[in-house]
């Protein structure tokens, strides 16, 4: 099985990173192939809890090779913060390589993100505002600047000097908002500064700026490399490699609920793109779902729960956003769209997250189709947003369950309530449940075969 990926089925945070820890061990690599630090893992190991966005959650396994591949778009200065951070913890990140070929957000892609979200008001996308979309906007636009930039001083000015030679008026504009709005809440008048607008100069020095990214390649150098051939080298030898994606299939710029979407494919196709593998070099692809379904941020949901059940799953599964601290929307399970995540990823194993989150809480409800409001019975996700946006949600009903299952280990450990649901949730998709997990430890896990 030397190429495994493993994705997102619903709309992210599925816990994609305990996962892969757990995988990790028959792997000897590693690699992120799209997002950025719009992602957050959160892995529980001997009761500490570490936090990544950027780097893979591998790391922690000191013989195995961490990659950031070229289709993550990286922060240098969330990087380098996440790197003395697991320094400070005593975690060696000597096995980290960078891909050259990434992209960078820069301190602008930050700014126009927030000033893009702002000026949608209540139709904004509501973003990670981590500057992802200027960043694969600017990717697309050919006026990315590249890890391999940060070694050479001349190019980098070059490439930061055309990034910004068409974004001087926005920056401007964004600059004079801001003045009127201080002014307008009584604060200081002066142009807007760095300190004034998030640590981000509206007006650039590309001087300092250059200075300043030189400063991170030399950081970087020594973890910089040819992240392509290292998984070559590596699937070449028989080794397993994990392809780790972020966010997941409905956030999929292409194939997820545009524009309510991330600017990246976190879909498994994606891993060949963003880590330069082939199609045959995937030999196993791993799909992770919540027991029940979380969205953050804007954008059709049609399972989603307005009640005190939504409430206590929020409260229950501590359904608040890793990078932003934004509470989650929370609903049912919706099993038309974890089909289509199936059948888009072509996956081949199933592993069901949190679900010891559903105890207490009643009967559990699984979508099996949709209404259009038309009245229209749909067995398919809708390929027409504004038929999403209004479809409601048919449920098949279930017992539920109130034992508490974070000490079960095996599934006849399980109630037959939670058994029965899984059995439910893997027939309908088609596709087995191999991870069942039941609390937020890397141990708490049941493995099914
Ligand atoms: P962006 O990726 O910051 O541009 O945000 C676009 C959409 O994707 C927003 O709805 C975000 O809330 C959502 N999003 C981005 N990253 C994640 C993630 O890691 N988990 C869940 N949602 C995410």
């Amino acid at each position: 099985m030397p190429g495994v990926v493993i994705v997102g089925a619903q709309w992210g945070d599925e816990g994609k990173g305990k996962i892969t820890d757990l995988l990790a061990e028959r792997a000897t690599t590693i690699v992120r192939y799209q997002g950025g630090n719009n992602a957050g893992h959160t892995i529980v190991r001997d009761g500490e809890e570490f936090k990544f966005h950027l780097i893979p959650s591998g790391i922690l396994h000191s013989d195995k090779a961490c990659v950031i591949g070229n289709g993550v778009v990286i922060d240098p200065r969330v990087l380098l913060s996440e790197i003395d951070g697991l320094k400070r913890a005593g975690i060696s990140i000597a096995n980290l390589r960078i891909s050259a070929n990434a992209h960078l957000i820069m301190p602008y892609h930050v700014l126009l993100d927030t000033a893009g979200e702002t000026k949608l008001g209540k139709n904004s996308i509501g973003t990670t505002r981590r500057g992802i979309g200027p960043a694969y906007a600017d990717k697309a636009l050919r006026l990315g600047i590249r890890v391999q930039d940060l070694l050479d001083e001349k190019i980098l000015r070059v490439k930061i000097r055309a990034a910004l030679e068409p974004k001087q008026q926005a920056l401007r504009e964004l600059s004079v908002q801001r003045r009127k709005e201080r002014k307008a809440a009584g604060e200081e008048t002066k142009p807007a500064t760095a300190d004034t607008m998030g640590g981000i100069d509206p007006r650039p020095d590309l001087h300092a700026m250059v200075e300043e990214h030189i400063s991170y390649g030399h950081r970087l150098e020594p973890h910089i490399a040819d992240t392509a051939k290292l998984c070559w080298d590596a699937l070449d030898s028989g080794e397993t490699v994990i392809f780790e994606g972020a966010q997941a299939t409905l956030l999929d710029l292409d194939h997820g609920t545009y524009p309510f979407v991330t600017s990246s494919n976190p879909i498994a196709g994606a891993a060949t793109v963003g880590a330069g593998v082939g199609p045959t070099d995937i030999n196993e692809v791993w799909g992770i779902a919540k027991a029940y379904t979380t969205r953050v941020g804007a954008g059709p949901f049609p399972t989603e729960l307005h009640d005190d059940v939504g409430e206590q799953i929020i409260e229950q599964g501590h359904e608040y956003g890793t990078t932003t601290g934004r509470k989650r929307r929370a609903g049912w399970m919706d099993l038309v769209g974890l089909r289509y995540a199936v059948r888009l990823n072509r996956m081949d194993s199933l592993a069901i997250t949190k679900l010891d989150v559903l105890s207490g809480v009643g009967p559990l409800r699984a979508a099996v189709r949709y209404r259009s409001k038309e009245g229209a019975i749909l067995e398919e996700f809708p390929y027409h947003q504004s038929i999403l946006h209004s479809a409601t949600a048919e449920y098949e009903e279930l017992p539920g369950f109130d034992d508490d299952i974070t000490s079960c280990r095996s599934a006849r450990d399980l109630p037959a309530a939670a058994r029965d649901y899984l059995a439910f949730i893997s027939e309908f998709v088609g596709v087995p449940i191999k991870i069942v997990g039941v609390g937020p430890s890397r141990d708490q896990v049941v493995l099914l075969d």
